[in-house]
C-alpha cells in the first residue's frame, strides 16, 4: 500500500468514526435491538423506539407513557425496520418511512403500514408478542 492510500484510508476511517459519535449521541431517538426478557418503558425513547430481535416487533412511545408495538417487518419487501427517530419508523432497505403513532406509511415504496402488535404494559415492564 503507497503512503497516498494509507492515508486515504485513514481519512475514511476518521470519518467513519466521527459518524459512529454522532449516531451515539444520538442514541436516545435512535432504536436499538435488545432482548425481549426485559423491556421497560424507560428503554423505550420518547420520540423514539426499540427494534426487538425476538419476536420481530419495534417498540415505540410518541409520547411519554403511550406504548406502540408493530411489526418490525417492513411489508415491502421484507426487510427489517433498523431505527426510530421523530416518530418515524425507518426501513434501511429502500427508505420506507411509517408512523410511530399507528405504524401507517408515511413514505414509499411501501404501500402498506406497519401491522400492530399486541402490547401491554404492567408498571414499568413492557410485554409484547
Ligand atoms: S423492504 Fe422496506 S422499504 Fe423495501
Amino acid at each position: 500500500m503507497k503512503r497516498r492510500d494509507v492515508l486515504k484510508a485513514g481519512a475514511v476511517t476518521g470519518a467513519l468514526a466521527v459518524v459512529g459519535v454522532s449516531v451515539s449521541s444520538c442514541a436516545n431517538e435512535t432504536a436499538v435491538t435488545m432482548s425481549a426478557d426485559s423491556i421497560t418503558t424507560a428503554d423505550i425513547p420518547v420520540g423514539g423506539g426499540v427494534v426487538v430481535a425476538e419476536p420481530p416487533v419495534v417498540l415505540t412511545q410518541p409520547t411519554a407513557g403511550e406504548i406502540n408495538a408493530f411489526t418490525s417487518i417492513c411489508p415491502h419487501q421484507g426487510c427489517k425496520v433498523s431505527e426510530v427517530s421523530n416518530n418515524e419508523i425507518f426501513c434501511p432497505c429502500h427508505g420506507s418511512k411509517f408512523s410511530a403513532l399507528d405504524g401507517s406509511v408515511i413514505q414509499g415504496p411501501a404501500t402498506e403500514g406497519l401491522a400492530a402488535a399486541a402490547v401491554a404494559v404492567d408498571g414499568t415492564k413492557v410485554s409484547f408478542g
